[in-house]
């Protein structure tokens, strides 16, 4: 028996950061999804193959996860199937495969994606019933595990898909009742490390009162996008950004992009996820959406066409 899971990327639209230390945030689901196929191997290893990178067929006994070295692409797996295994308490030889047929460079969160898809693979294999919260607390616990930092937005988008209001550790997990948001996203064409991002972010000094004018920012937004006031939320996105440059976590090529955006016509824009690079987001009227797009291709950076507020995790076979 194969089991195939999907899982949608995310996108965080407003409250990054802030988020980390308790505040509130918005994030949509995206239409870029990555598969997990699980299925019982005839020993007792993990053996892994990812599609889309080099390393296949990556063994390990089922008795040894977690130890030893561990490479990057395999460890959100690895541990993700220990912890499985320790929460139902039995073991069984599985293999495990994943595609993201989006780059990791957009940091649309392929990390929390394969945590997600392994879990609620892994599930259906062994039939233990997992709900959402349960999927959710096992998937963050292991990505806490692995990179040490974050509020775990990313796996709740994963696992919830549409539009959610978010706070750490999914204390508030609420999906909103949002159409389709008129996004445009743009990669900076610069890889960011969240981890590092998060870090710079703690030593500066007045961060907690930054943290509490975006919260009021974010939710404003949430009545903006329930009420579809789409000028409204481009003017809130401004806001956040300006925000978001206090805290030393936009660059130089975000900004520029951003002020193309702007210049172009679009409501508002901002930068989405850890700053130092990856993407920005911006709103903009549907008459003005190609020039405003012109205008970001032209700051250096490269337009991604996704649907927002799409399916969360799906059992797919
Ligand atoms: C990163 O995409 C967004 C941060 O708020 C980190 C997190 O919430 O885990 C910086």
């Amino acid at each position: 028996m194969q089991i195939t899971i999907s899982v949608p990327g995310k996108l965080m639209l407003f409250g990054e950061h802030a988020v980390v230390f308790g505040h509130n945030s918005l994030v949509t689901s995206v239409s870029q999804r990555l598969t997990t196929v699980v299925e019982f191997s005839n020993d007792d290893n993990l053996i892994l193959t990812h599609k889309d990178i080099s390393n296949d067929n990556y063994r390990k006994s089922i008795y040894e996860l977690g130890d030893g070295e561990i490479s990057k692409e395999a460890r959100f797996v690895e541990i993700s199937t220990k912890n499985f295994f320790q929460k139902i308490g039995k073991k069984k030889g599985v293999k495990i495969s994943t595609q993201c047929p989006f780059s990791k460079k957009y940091g649309f969160g392929s990390s929390a994606g394969v945590t997600v898809g392994v879990i609620a693979g892994l599930a259906k294999l062994f039939e233990v019933p997992f709900g959402k919260k349960e999927l959710f607390d096992l998937s963050y616990k292991t990505v806490l595990e692995v990179q040490g930092k974050g509020s775990g937005f990313d796996v709740a988008a994963a696992i919830y898909g549409g539009t959610i209001y978010f706070t750490t550790g999914g204390k508030i997990i609420e999906p909103l009742e949002v159409t389709r948001i008129p996004l445009i996203v743009a990669y900076s064409g610069i890889k960011a490390d969240t981890v590092q991002m998060i870090e710079k972010v703690m030593k500066i000094d007045n961060r907690e009162q930054i943290f509490q004018e975006i919260e009021t920012i974010t939710n404003k937004a949430r009545d903006a996008m329930l009420t579809k006031n789409w000028e409204g939320l481009g003017s809130l996105m401004n806001l956040n950004q300006n925000l978001l440059v206090k805290l030393g976590v936009s660059i130089p090529k975000l900004d520029l992009m951003i002020k193309a955006a702007n210049g172009a016509g679009a409501w508002g824009a901002k930068l989405s996820g850890a700053g130092g690079g990856d993407c920005m987001i911006c709103i903009a009227p549907e008459e003005k959406k190609a020039q405003v797009e012109k205008a970001i291709t032209d700051a250096g950076g490269e337009v991604v066409r996704v649907d927002t507020g799409v399916d969360g995790t799906r059992i797919e076979s």
